[in-house]
């Protein structure tokens, strides 16, 4: 980013404000406002942050009218098809794509941190059998804090290290267990033999009572689906891990803030929610209800997948993930699935209806990926954990970034009061 001599002017009543304009590497100049209330003592109004930009990052950039997704300059679609999840880790973290001698000492930290503190158990444990994996996921991570104290000081850059790397690497370890808790089995142990996806493949799936081989293709489809969720720009669980960071909250502290929001049905929760949605569906016969539905101003119902803040084109996630499904499905001898081409009967009538088209609805990276994790043999409540697992490489690194940043400070908001004026207390008597 460079200061370009380019400026607004803004004018209030008598007085006229230049405020400069920043210019980005790719997208949208930038007008500075830093400086506005101090001096012209006004506060922009901006709730959903549909026009703010909250920072400056270097890390991911999307293009929303192309449908453009880059990390640190590499295109979604490449990284899917060419790299994999602990490299692009490593790129989001580091900058750069790893060496060969590099990517291999990130692959053995990584796998030497899955394991789990032992006493961490009994967090799990307390909660009931039927608590959706996310509230636990919430727990046992804000939970780490309790544990890790030596890798909890962000102003050591070896304890951000560390964290980054903990965080990464037990997320899978404590999506599994939260799935085994909740279906009664044993916990798994990870395995250092195992690549990070068939590592948590296995934790999920396979059972000390026999032997477990996990199916290649599986563990590759799940490698993709954690690369095509793995950053995001300023997204509102990123936009929450960042400002839990800015009081200087600890790491753990700061990616629970995170997970906590994915959950909700507008994020990550939309990978629940839109398979949730076309079983309801059920048959093409039906979607024309649901589209009339979603159009219905009087209707909260939404078509769960569509829509995004910034794409007003193709999701370039979603395409991968649509291209995923019919190959994973096909591999797993899934033939005809039925979701899936009621999916693709939805995705097809909707995006022939004006009202889709006006207000640039497209597929998001929720509405395909829940069918590839329901044919991979997961329950629903485990789609929006999976997406934080992989999301997590994106918080963190955001995080450091943040905490790298010499302008960061704490983030306090201000607002438009629309409530009472000063007013004196009433005594009881006299209300
Ligand atoms: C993720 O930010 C990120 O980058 C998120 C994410 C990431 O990787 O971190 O990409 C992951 O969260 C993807 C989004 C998953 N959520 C869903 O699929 C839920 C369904 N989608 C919508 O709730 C909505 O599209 C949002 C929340 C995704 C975006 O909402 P916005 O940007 O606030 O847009 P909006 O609600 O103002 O909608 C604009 C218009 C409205 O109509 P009008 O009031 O202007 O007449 O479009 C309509 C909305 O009613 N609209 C929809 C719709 N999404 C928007 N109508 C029907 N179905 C939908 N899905």
């Amino acid at each position: 980013m460079s200061d370009s001599p380019k400026k607004a002017t803004i004018t209030l009543d008598d007085k006229t404000i230049d405020l400069p304009i920043l210019s980005p590497t790719a997208g949208p100049d930038v007008v500075d406002i830093r400086k506005l209330y101090g001096q012209a003592n006004v506060f922009t109004y901006d709730p959903g942050y549909t026009s703010t930009a909250s920072c400056q990052s270097t890390i991911t950039f999307i293009d929303g009218d192309k449908g453009e997704l880059l990390h640190r300059g590499y295109p979604i679609d490449q990284l899917a098809e060419k790299s994999h999840f602990l490299e692009v880790c490593y790129l989001l973290l580091y900058g750069e794509l790893p060496t060969a001698d590099q990517l291999e000492w990130f692959e053995s930290t990584i796998t030497r941190h899955t394991m789990l503190h032992e006493q961490m158990q009994y967090f799990f444990r307390g909660f009931r059998r039927d608590s959706h994996p996310m509230a636990t996921m919430v727990g046992v991570v804000g939970a780490m804090s309790a544990f890790y104290h030596d890798s909890t000081d962000i102003t050591d850059v070896r304890h951000r290290e560390i964290a980054s790397h903990r965080l990464i690497a037990k997320m899978p370890t404590i999506a599994a267990w939260a799935y085994k808790y909740s279906i009664g089995q044993p916990f798994v142990y990870p395995r250092n033999d195992l690549s990070f996806a068939a590592n948590f493949i296995h934790m999920c799936f396979s059972v000390p009572a026999e032997p477990y081989e996990v199916d290649p293709i599986i563990a590759r489809a799940m490698d993709r689906i954690f690369t095509l969720h793995a950053d995001h720009e300023q997204n509102a669980s990123t936009s929450t891990v960042r400002l839990a960071s800015s009081s200087g909250a600890n790491p753990f502290a700061c990616i629970a803030a995170g997970i906590a929001c994915l959950w909700g049905p507008a994020h990550g929760g939309a990978n629940q929610a839109c398979l949730e949605m076309l079983r309801e569906i059920g048959t093409p016969d039906r979607i024309p209800e649901f589209i009339a539905r979603a159009k219905d101003k009087n209707d909260p119902f939404r078509l769960m997948g569509f829509g995004h803040r910034v794409y007003k084109n193709f999701d370039p996630r979603a395409k991968v993930m649509k291209q995923s499904a019919d190959e994973v499905l096909d591999l797993l001898g899934v033939h005809d699935n039925p979701v899936l081409q009621t999916a693709k009967e939805l995705e097809k009538l909707a995006l022939e209806d004006p009202y889709f088209a006006e207000k640039k609805l497209y597929p998001n990276v929720d509405f395909y990926s829940g069918i590839i994790l329901d044919a991979l043999g997961f329950p629903t409540s485990m789609f929006t954990p999976i997406f934080a697992l992989a999301r997590t490489v994106g918080w963190i690194s955001q995080w450091k970034e943040q905490l790298a940043d010499p302008e960061h400070k704490i983030g306090r908001p201000r607002q438009l009061y629309i409530g009472e004026p000063f007013r004196d207390y009433v005594d009881i008597e006299k209300r």
